[in-house]
């Protein structure tokens, strides 16, 4: 015989629905309140969601009654009430106060800076550290948490291996304008940009792996896709050519947004998601030349939607790739660029060098570039002859050399950053808030 529970069960706000008709117990913080004279209506937080309380001056003790009266907000609360299925309610339930502990009172005299109006996106960044308890941020910090788990879990169940390449590094991997120095015991180190060089290693020891870490770029832009600090996930494949490794980007982003949509609903509900345009990300993805994609620019600017006419044989700037990426729905993988607008490491095509065997993924919705990679360089020679013409230190890349002196294998591999991700899949415009903590240009606080 099962024991008869003298105490309320305790329940987050996301699972309470399981304790209809019940009393339980939630542990969280005071969020809002409205009151009515002798009506109080609180909403409370708890990190999973957000229930509305309802309590009667009749219905309740005196000193629950007076505990809520005039709380303030984000005050931390331990409150006990009945579940109540309530169709107009967020959540679907509402709480029948109870019994209320309040654990820390915010005073009236410093009362929580952030209130439900409006308040200017520096005034939300300087306070960040509080920002976060806000609804949508925490949706939104919830679904990158969701993106970083299917990232890591379709390489895991699909034979890669995760191995972490080292933060602090000798040398450069994309280009040296964009370098963190760190002083090492009285020597030059730098903060790294990507692990892409020390992977292509462990692949060459286990086949297929991955590597998921912060990197670094002192980016001197202030746009609203770059940020210093940023989390890239980057796989890594030995015996992989360009097109292998097209078949496995599609496949890696639609599982990660197949399972946002199916894991994340009640976020993307939070923050106004259009969830249809996520439904429609399956493979296959739309495949396009440089060549075809400097076409296109050239007709947008032509039809006048375009502000400046594309130069062929440069990179793509941002409103080239924010117009590209706008004509399909669903992430177009551009391929081929030429080979001097790219990095050193990658392989030439061999049916027209000027070009390299490369690719940049760009969502769609106009978000831009999300994922870039390339087959990379497996002859020595002219790895050797690339080095040398970026004019990177040859020393320092002596022991990537001998990847292609021992056992030289066709290989390749992209990176993902996460935030570009979470802007994109959030429908957010600008990377600040796809962090926890942002670093930019100008800011490093808190
Ligand atoms: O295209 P990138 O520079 O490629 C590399 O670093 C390669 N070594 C990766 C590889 O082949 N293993 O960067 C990869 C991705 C970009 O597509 C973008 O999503 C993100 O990293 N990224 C940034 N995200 C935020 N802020 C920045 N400053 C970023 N720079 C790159
Ligand atoms: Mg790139």
């Amino acid at each position: 015989m099962s024991e008869i529970a003298t105490t309320p069960v305790v329940s987050t706000i996301a699972t309470i629905g399981q304790h209809e008709s019940q009393s339980v117990t939630i542990r969280g913080w005071l969020y809002n309140m409205r009151e009515s004279g002798k009506l109080l209506f609180p909403i409370f937080r708890d990190g999973t969601g957000t229930i509305q309380g309802v309590a009667h001056k009749a219905g309740v003790a005196p000193e629950v009654f007076d505990a809520l009266k005039g709380l303030t907000q984000e005050s931390s609360v331990i409150v006990t009430g009945k579940v109540r299925a309530d169709k107009r309610a967020q959540g679907g339930f509402e709480l029948d106060i109870e019994q209320v502990q309040v654990v820390q009172r915010v005073p009236e005299d410093d009362p929580y800076p952030i209130t439900p109006k409006d308040h200017g996106v520096e005034f939300l960044m300087e306070r960040r550290h509080l920002w976060v308890r806000s609804s949508r941020q925490a949706a939104i910090l919830r679904i990158r948490a969701e993106i970083m788990r299917a990232a890591a879990e379709y390489f895991d169940s699909n034979g890669f291996t995760r191995t972490d390449p080292p933060i602090l590094t000798p040398a450069a991997c994309e280009g040296t304008s964009t370098l963190f120095p760190v002083d090492y015991f009285g020597e030059e180190a730098f903060l790294t940009q990507s692990g892409q060089l020390y992977i292509e290693s462990t692949a060459l020891a286990l086949g297929k792996v991955y590597s998921f870490g912060p990197t670094f770029r002192a980016e001197k832009s202030k746009t609203r896709r770059h940020l210093t600090e940023f989390w890239m996930i980057e796989p890594e494949v030995a015996y992989c050519d360009l097109d292998g490794l097209l078949e496995l980007a599609e496949k890696f982003l639609s599982h990660i947004v197949q399972s946002v949509v199916k894991n994340r609903a009640p976020e993307l509900q939070v923050i106004g998601r259009d969830i249809a345009k996520l439904e429609a990300i399956q493979t296959p993805f739309p495949r396009l030349r440089y060549d075809e994609a400097v076409k296109m620019l050239n007709q947008a600017h032509k039809d006048g939607h375009l502000e400046n006419p594309f130069e062929y044989g440069n990179d793509f700037g941002s409103p080239d790739e924010t117009w590209l990426s706008s004509q399909f729905d669903r992430p177009v993988m551009v391929h081929r660029y030429p080979a001097n607008v790219k990095a050193f490491y990658m392989q030439p095509d061999p049916q027209d060098p000027q070009f390299a065997l490369c690719v940049d993924v760009l969502a769609p919705e106009g978000y831009g570039e999300i994922i870039g990679g390339s087959q990379r360089v497996d002859s020595y020679d002219l790895l050797k002859s690339r080095i040398e013409e970026h004019k990177l230190p040859l020393e320092a890349f002596q022991w990537y050399l001998d990847l292609r002196r021992y056992g030289s294998v066709p290989h390749s591999g992209f990176g993902m950053g996460i935030e570009r991700v979470v802007a994109w899949l959030c429908g957010l415009d600008h990377v600040r808030e796809t962090i926890p903590f942002a670093r930019t240009l100008n800011r490093m606080f808190p």
